[in-house]
């Protein structure tokens, strides 16, 4: 097909992950060889399946494939047990197999979500993702993590389950909202500090070229979940922001978006550093998509939250460091490490 990007992955299963305006409705020429003469279940959100659930299902259609649908309320509070079980009730009354397909189309919950279902669902079924928000097309489509919440934090039930596909159109940005797509770039801003690849001029040019940028952000995410799928060593790096930001937005009870987190977990541990330049360029790229940089939480707060991080022990976390544009390491502190240097961050 002419136009079209294709960045492929080889981590426990090798896949495409396709890059194309318009492939939402070229989604069942793409993935008819995937599906095969299996069953098909599109589960989406209810902001996401009025805009773009029936132009999958034509798409589809046209290859002769009928596809069921699961629509859930949008929105984080569904990525849970209770949606999770029901959406495996729903497959098993409608007698899915393990020859079956499920594809997840919206952001990073129906992404996470459906992954999971498809993990679990008879001990595993295919699945393709359809990311339609910025943050799901640059992260969360890719490498294989899935899950959902628990009552006692995010993401705690899941498994690493790759993707059969991932097809992405940028045109479906049209209708994210401004907010979710700041959210989105202070990811892509993450890929720039820590892996550079050119994404910083890409961010601050006068008109964003998203193709590019997604496609520079899924090599970045591909070779790091090729060296390490299961997170014990080099993917850390994609932790960047995240100590300080998952702190922040479990302090915030979640009432601040997880970008917006992040964004302010980068600028703290990049000013503790005392990177003027770094810090610098990055509150330039920030300011650009109205992401702030101001914590409203005190350094002790943070702490508290980040001790309770499933990724801290008793010894302390790996916090990754960036003291030049698209170079990173994984240092680890101990917890009266992390708390001077917030404090530090947030003078
Ligand atoms: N698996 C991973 O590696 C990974 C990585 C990062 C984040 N995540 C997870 O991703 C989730 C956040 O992702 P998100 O920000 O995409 O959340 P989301 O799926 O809730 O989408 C954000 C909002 O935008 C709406 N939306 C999505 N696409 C749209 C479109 N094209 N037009 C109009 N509205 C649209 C959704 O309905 C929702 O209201 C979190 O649960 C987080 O834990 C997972």
């Amino acid at each position: 097909m002419v136009d079209m990007r294709k960045v492929t992955v080889n981590a426990s299963k090798t896949y495409d992950i396709i890059i194309k305006k318009g492939a939402i409705d070229l989604v069942g020429n793409l993935t008819k060889d995937i599906i095969a003469q299996g069953k098909v279940c599109v589960i989406s959100d209810s902001n996401v399946a009025p805009l773009y659930m029936e132009r999958v299902k034509n798409s589809l259609s046209k290859e002769g494939i009928k596809a069921k649908e699961y629509v859930f309320p949008a929105g984080e509070k569904s990525k849970n047990a209770q949606t999770y079980i029901e959406i495996l009730n729903f497959l098993a009354q409608g007698g899915f197999t393990r020859k079956d397909t499920l594809i997840a189309l919206g952001g990073g919950v129906t992404g996470d979500l459906t992954g999971f279902c498809a993990a679990t669902y008879m001990r595993g079924i295919k699945f393709i993702q359809l990311p339609t928000s910025l943050l799901a097309a640059v992260d969360s489509s890719v490498g294989g993590k899935t899950g959902i919440d628990l009552s006692c934090g995010k993401n705690l039930a899941g498994a690493f389950y790759q993707p059969s596909m991932v097809i992405f159109d940028s045109d479906v940005l049209k209708t994210l909202s401004k907010e979710y797509f700041a959210d989105g770039m202070a990811e892509v801003i993450k890929y720039a500090m820590i892996k550079g690849e050119g994404l910083d001029k890409l961010i601050l040019a006068e008109e964003l070229d998203i193709e590019e940028i997604v496609e520079r952000c899924v090599k970045i995410k591909r070779d790091i979940v090729n060296a390490d799928e299961f997170e014990s060593g080099i993917r850390q790096i994609l932790n960047f922001g995240h100590t300080v930001g998952h702190a922040i937005e479990a302090q915030s009870d979640y009432t601040i978006s997880h970008g917006r987190c992040v964004a302010m977990g980068m600028y703290i541990v990049t000013k503790a550093y005392k990177c003027e330049n770094l810090c610098k360029q990055l509150f330039k790229m920030l300011e650009k998509f109205n992401l702030k940089t101001n914590c409203p939480y005190t350094p002790k707060e943070i702490l508290e939250r980040a001790k309770k991080d499933k990724k801290a022990d008793s010894s302390g976390v790996n916090l990754i460091v960036s003291k030049e544009m698209g170079k990173c390491e994984i240092v680890k502190i101990t917890m009266d490490e992390l708390l001077l240097l917030i404090k530090e961050g947030m003078k």
